[in-house]
Parts: structure tokens; C-alpha cells; sequence
């Protein structure tokens, strides 16, 4: 069994909390939030869309890999590929930079989402939820950035009709289209509403 410290952990969702894991600093690992309803049956969906994903995939780029479950003090959790920038320093998602950093790039930060959200289209790689609490931005060794997907339970949890979109390669491109274009106008929306979004989230 291991223990997850509260000093170790990195952020939450809506759902599940993210800590280190505390014998490999590589790695993280996901579990249900206190009092809330369907963070196990996140991780399952995260873990099993991974393995699908895989079965198509022999390399992949630009997401944190998964590699199965473990028993924690907080319920079972689902260990991952803990993204760093080059420095050590544990990747922030898009949305930390944008609402709540001083100073931040927007060019740099559509530019980099943008490759992802290329590469999801060009891999048929059907994650729709790609909003900025869902991607971390890695800082490399030449000060370029690369996007990163984290939340990868997506493709479980299309609430579509049927599904379509995941299971008809033309609609999820589409879909996925739209879907990028959304966040592009997002990371400049965002970083206007800074202020109003800080003070909904204290
Ligand atoms: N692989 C990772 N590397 C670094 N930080 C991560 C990683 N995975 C998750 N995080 C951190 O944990 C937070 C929550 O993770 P995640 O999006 O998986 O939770 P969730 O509850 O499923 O989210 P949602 O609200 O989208 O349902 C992220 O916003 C990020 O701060
Ligand atoms: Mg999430």
C-alpha cells in the first residue's frame, strides 16, 4: 500500500486528485477526490482508453502515458508519466499560466497547443476534452515548449448519442477541428478574463 502525502500533491480536477509518487519522482499517481462520486470510474476510463489508444500506437507523442493501478491510503490509484520541464520542475497546465502567471507568451502557448491538437488529428486520437486543465506545457532544453495531453478518460466519456464522433473517424476529425479551434480562443479569452476567473476559483 502506498501512502500519498498532502505535501506531495499537484493539482486536482473535478473528480480526482494528482500527488507524486512518493518512490518515483518520474511518475504520478491519480485517485478519487474525497466526497466525490466517479474518480475510480475516472481512472478507469483514463486507463482504458490508454490501452486502446496504444493498441494503435506503438509510439506516442505529446500525452503522459499510463501504466496501471496501485493501492493507496486514498483508494486505488492510477499511476502515470509525470511531465517536467527540462529544469526538474513539474509541468503547469495552460490554465495556471494563463490565469494566474504575472507574465506569459500567448503566441508561444496557441503555437504549442496547436501542435497537439495537429497531432491529435493527423493520429485520429479522438480526445475532445482537451480544454487548458487538461494539457501541461513542458519547457525543454532549447526554451521551447511542447503540449502535452493528461487527461486522456475523453474517449469514455463522450455523453454523445451513439458515440458517433468516437467510433466515425471523419466526424471525430471534426470534432476534434472545432474542438481545437475552441481552445485557441480560449487561451486568449482566458488570459482577458484572468481577473473574474482567479476570484471564481478562491
Ligand atoms: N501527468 C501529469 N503530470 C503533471 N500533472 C498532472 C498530470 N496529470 C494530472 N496532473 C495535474 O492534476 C490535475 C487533475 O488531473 P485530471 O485532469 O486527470 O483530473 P480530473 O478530475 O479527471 O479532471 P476533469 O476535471 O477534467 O474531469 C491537472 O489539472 C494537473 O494539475
Ligand atoms: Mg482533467
Amino acid at each position: 500500500m502506498i501512502t500519498l502525502d498532502e505535501n506531495s500533491l499537484i493539482g486536482h480536477g473535478t473528480l480526482r486528485a494528482c500527488y507524486l509518487h512518493p518512490q518515483n519522482r518520474e511518475l504520478i499517481i491519480k485517485v478519487g477526490l474525497p466526497g466525490r462520486q466517479g474518480g475510480d470510474d475516472a481512472n478507469r476510463k483514463e486507463f482504458m482508453s490508454y490501452k486502446k489508444i496504444r493498441q494503435s500506437h506503438e509510439r506516442l507523442h505529446h500525452i503522459s502515458h499510463c501504466h496501471g493501478f496501485v493501492d493507496t491510503d486514498r483508494g486505488e490509484g492510477l499511476v502515470c508519466d509525470c511531465i517536467r520541464d527540462s529544469n526538474g520542475e513539474i509541468a503547469k497546465t495552460i490554465w495556471d499560466i494563463v490565469v494566474y502567471q504575472e507574465t506569459c507568451n500567448i503566441a508561444e502557448i496557441q503555437e504549442a497547443a496547436l501542435t497537439l491538437c495537429n497531432y491529435l488529428i493527423a493520429n485520429d486520437l479522438f480526445l475532445f476534452d482537451i480544454n487548458l486543465k487538461n494539457i501541461v506545457l513542458k519547457r525543454m532544453q532549447d526554451n521551447s515548449c511542447r503540449a502535452y495531453a493528461i487527461d486522456l478518460k475523453g474517449p469514455f466519456d463522450n455523453k454523445e448519442f451513439l458515440q458517433l464522433s468516437s467510433r466515425i473517424k471523419l466526424l471525430g476529425r471534426k470534432k476534434l477541428k472545432r474542438r481545437s479551434q475552441q481552445l485557441l480562443e480560449r487561451i486568449i479569452q482566458f488570459r482577458a478574463q484572468r481577473e473574474l476567473l482567479k476570484n471564481s476559483e478562491k
